[in-house]
């Protein structure tokens, strides 16, 4: 069965051509990064207007180079939530055209689920049951992946994302947006125990998050040091608030992991991408005997092929939309 995908629910516009939800033949990726860089963070009215320029060329770039014809296509799935209401919309209207278009079923997708399934296509053993660990720049998820259309939230952020996090301590840093991967190339060159950074904890709930301490606590420093004129060790504290972050999921994924059961803990999202966390979820289901997936990096952030991959096995499960598909701002991953 040939899906093309669609994915816009931030800044990036993505298509993709997927084949039984587990082969990509093309995902067609247009990062507006560089755009968003100049304002430090994304500006949805510009990510609206971005995704609208380039999404029908991409999904034509994508069939050429999957040398499919848009009557070999089977079905559209779509990301219709949560991410950024315009530039979602902007996805789901043109998944709706085209599935219009063409006669052929339109499948809203949940855009964490696509997340974890793209693990689906990295690894093609793999199969629920299991725990995933999602860790985006808009979301951070700990769920129980019963099935491929049956997952249940057990832990969630109170508050920041993690890669939101991410990029707001590296802007006090003074690095670009976003600032994930240049915070794990700064982190690289850091002393351990130089800073002591806090690690929250959510009463009575043992697998939810907070990160907006922690981003609060590199403000502050950042701020200390410019003010008093004192040397900051950015490499240092880079390290160790990717400690802090990484003290904050590891041990959940671990422990949730345990408490439902799951032998297998799966990786998902941009924050996947972090070297020092995939050492650590490495290093720490290793030696607690879980068998470990993280996808490779190019399937860590938004991509196309993630979304054709959950469509495929949201198809089987009967999901269906209609013309009246609308985009949804925030949306249970347990709710389809
Ligand atoms: O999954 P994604 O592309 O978009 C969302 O669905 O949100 O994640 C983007 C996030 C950004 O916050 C970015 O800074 C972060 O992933 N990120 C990283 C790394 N690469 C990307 N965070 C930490 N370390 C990285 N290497």
């Amino acid at each position: 069965m040939l899906i093309l995908a669609v994915e816009t629910s931030c800044d990036e516009t993505a298509v993709a051509v997927v084949e039984d939800g587990r082969r990509m033949l093309a995902d067609r990726i247009a990062s507006q990064a560089d755009m968003h860089a100049l304002y430090g963070g994304v500006v949805p009215e510009i990510a609206s207007r971005k995704h609208m320029e380039v999404i029908a060329q991409l999904a034509d770039a994508a069939l050429a180079e999957a040398g499919v014809g848009r009557d070999g296509l089977d079905a559209v799935a779509v990301t219709y939530g949560p991410g950024l209401i315009g530039a979602v919309l902007v996805g789901v209207n043109f998944a709706k055209s085209v599935a219009w278009a063409l006669g052929i079923p339109l499948i809203p997708v949940h855009h964490v689920r696509g997340h974890i399934a793209a693990n689906y296509i990295a690894f093609p053993e793999l199969t629920p049951p299991f725990l995933a660990l999602a860790v985006s720049g808009g979301n951070t998820l700990i769920v129980d992946v019963k099935d491929y259309t049956d997952l249940t939230v057990l832990g969630a952020t109170r508050d920041d994302a993690a890669g939101e996090c991410f990029d707001k301590a590296a802007r006090v840093l003074g690095l670009p947006y976003p600032g994930g991967a240049p915070m794990d190339a700064l982190a690289r060159e850091g002393q351990e125990s130089v800073y002591d950074l806090p690690r929250a904890r959510v009463s009575g709930s043992p697998f939810d998050m907070s990160f907006s301490g922690l981003k609060t606590a590199v403000v502050n420093l950042a701020h200390h040091a410019e003010q008093t004129g004192e040397a900051l060790d950015k490499a240092s504290l880079a390290l160790a608030f990717t400690r802090a972050v990484s003290d904050m999921l590891v041990p959940r994924a671990i422990a949730a992991a345990q408490a439902c059961g799951r032998r297998c803990i799966v990786a998902a999202g941009g924050v996947a991408a972090n070297s020092f966390l995939r050492s650590e979820l490495e290093r720490a289901c290793a030696a607690e005997g879980y068998r470990l997936y993280i996808p490779p990096l190019a399937l860590c952030g938004d991509n196309g092929a993630m979304i054709g991959a959950q469509g495929y096995y949201e198809y089987l499960a009967g999901v269906r939309a209609g013309t009246s598909l609308n985009a949804c701002a925030t949306l249970d991953i347990g709710t389809l």
